[in-house]
Formats: structure tokens, C-alpha cells, sequence
């Protein structure tokens, strides 16, 4: 299981606006990859456009060497690219099990969601729309897990969540990737998200414009920072990013580094 998704210089349009420029980025089968970038940097508009979502308006994407980027979202999904959306999508009037099943038909495969998270089979009977957010969160997680897709896109899985939280749902990323998934993971937890990442990158303003080894990027906090809000390396940039009220990179021990 699994196959590199490789992205080569991908431009994204929102209307009339280009709101991804040229952006390149490799996630590799079984490492996990962190794009991060403050709000509106254009995260969401590229993963968006990997799964099909929106229109690429420029550039390539292959899976396992096969270009993906005019095929429809659902050839993609049956290609094995899994989408975790931002913002949690759950059948709230059927159970949890019921959510499952819809992605993967056989009860075997639903067991490896509770091999993962063991909270939710407890649960299996009620309706998804009386778990906590941190469970529905899990239940999401889990139904892409069951799909055993390729590559697994995951969006700011940690939105609404207690930090407590984020960090319960983190290994599983990991055991993700090490089962030979391409995880592409989008995360405001900057600090809990390169703990766990193998490569990283930061997007400003539709642009990549720091890159490198995740666990060396945790140890240059202040450049990391740095490209959020200004999309420059060194220290001598603006501040608009943060000016027009984007959200700085949270760490583990909360919001503001
Ligand atoms: N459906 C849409 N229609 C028009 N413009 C949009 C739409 N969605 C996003 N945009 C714009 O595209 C740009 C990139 O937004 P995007 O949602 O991709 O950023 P993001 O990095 O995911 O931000 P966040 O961290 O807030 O989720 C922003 O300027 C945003 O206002
Ligand atoms: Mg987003």
C-alpha cells in the first residue's frame, strides 16, 4: 500500500485570483509531509485541487507516477487518494459503525479503525452525532483509514480541538505513514506536526517559501514563524500576513508560540 503523490509546480485559481503559485512538493509513500502557512496562505485551495475539488490551473500532479490532475475526484478517490476535509463531515443520524461501513463495506476492514482508535468501539451503536468533537474527529480518521488508500490528505485535523486532543490523534498519523501511506497533513500545530513529520514545508501567500527536514525545522522556531508572516527567510520582512489577522503557528502548549 501506498505510492508518492508528487505535485510539480501546481497553480490554483479562486475566481479570479490565483491563490497557489508554482508550488512543488513531493509525500513520498510512508513519510508523512507537513505544509504548513497561516490562514488563507492557500492550503486548503492545493489540497483541494489534489483531490479533485477545484481545477489545478497549472502545472502536474502524479500518483505513483500517473498523472491525476484531469481526472475527476472520484477517479482520484479510486486511485486511492484519500481526503480529509477541513472542518469535520460525518453522517451525524447514522452510527458509527454505519459511517464506517459506508467506506468500507467488509467488518474486517472496519476493525482496523478500532485497532486505531480503540474510544470508538464502545460507541459503534450510537449516532455519530453524539460523540465529542475529539471523537467525530477520530470517527473521520478512521473511515479514511478504512478506505486503505495510497495517499491520505488531512486538513487541519486538529480544528476545534484541545491540544490534549491533537496530541491523541497524532500517532496515528504516524502508524498512517509507517503502513505505507503518502500523508500529506495540514496543520496549525506547527511544533506537534513536525514532531511527527518527515519533511516540511511552509506556505505564504501561494507560495512555498521555506522547506526542509521537519525535525530540523523544529529547532529553527523563529525562521519557521518567520515565513508564516511574511513569506521571507530572513528577518528583515513586513508583516502583512499577520497584519491582516492570520494565525500564528500553534505549538504544543497552546496557541501562541
Ligand atoms: N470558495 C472560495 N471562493 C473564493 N475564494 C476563496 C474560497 N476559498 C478560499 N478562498 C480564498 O483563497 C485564499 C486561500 O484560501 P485557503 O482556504 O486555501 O487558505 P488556507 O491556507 O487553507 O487557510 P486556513 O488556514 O484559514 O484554512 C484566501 O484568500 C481565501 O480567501
Ligand atoms: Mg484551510
Amino acid at each position: 500500500m501506498g505510492a508518492d503523490l508528487l505535485i510539480d509546480g501546481v497553480s490554483v485559481a479562486r475566481g479570479e485570483l490565483t491563490v497557489v503559485r508554482d508550488v512543488h512538493l513531493s509525500c513520498p509513500a510512508g513519510k508523512v509531509t507537513v505544509l504548513l502557512g497561516a490562514n488563507g496562505a492557500g492550503k486548503t485551495s492545493l489540497l483541494d485541487a489534489v483531490a479533485g475539488v477545484i481545477p489545478v490551473t497549472g502545472g502536474t500532479i502524479t500518483l505513483g507516477g500517473r498523472a491525476i490532475h484531469r481526472l475527476a475526484r472520484d477517479s482520484r478517490a479510486g486511485l486511492g487518494l484519500s481526503y480529509v476535509e477541513q472542518g469535520r463531515s460525518i453522517f451525524g443520524a447514522l452510527t458509527v459503525e454505519e459511517n464506517l461501513a459506508v467506506v468500507a463495506g467488509r467488518s474486517t476492514k472496519i476493525e482496523r479503525a478500532y485497532e486505531l482508535f480503540p474510544e470508538l468501539k464502545p460507541r459503534r451503536k450510537i449516532a455519530a452525532q453524539m460523540l465529542s468533537g475529539g471523537e467525530q474527529q477520530m470517527l473521520v480518521l478512521g473511515r479514511a483509514i478504512v478506505g486503505e488508500p495510497q495517499v491520505l490528505l488531512i486538513d487541519e485535523m486538529s480544528q476545534g480541538l484541545a491540544p490534549v486532543l491533537v496530541k491523541r490523534l497524532m500517532p496515528f498519523v504516524e502508524t498512517a505513514a509507517k503502513s505505507g501511506i503518502a500523508v500529506l497533513l495540514v496543520e496549525q500545530f506547527a511544533h506537534m506536526a513536525l514532531q511527527i513529520g518527515d519533511r516540511a514545508y511552509v506556505l505564504s501567500v501561494g507560495s512555498i517559501v521555506l522547506q526542509g527536514d521537519a525535525k530540523d525545522l523544529l529547532n529553527r522556531p523563529d525562521e519557521v514563524r518567520h515565513a508564516y508572516f511574511t513569506g521571507q527567510k530572513d528577518s528583515h520582512g513586513g508583516g502583512t500576513a499577520a497584519a491582516n489577522g492570520a494565525s500564528a503557528p500553534q505549538q504544543a502548549e497552546g496557541r501562541h508560540p
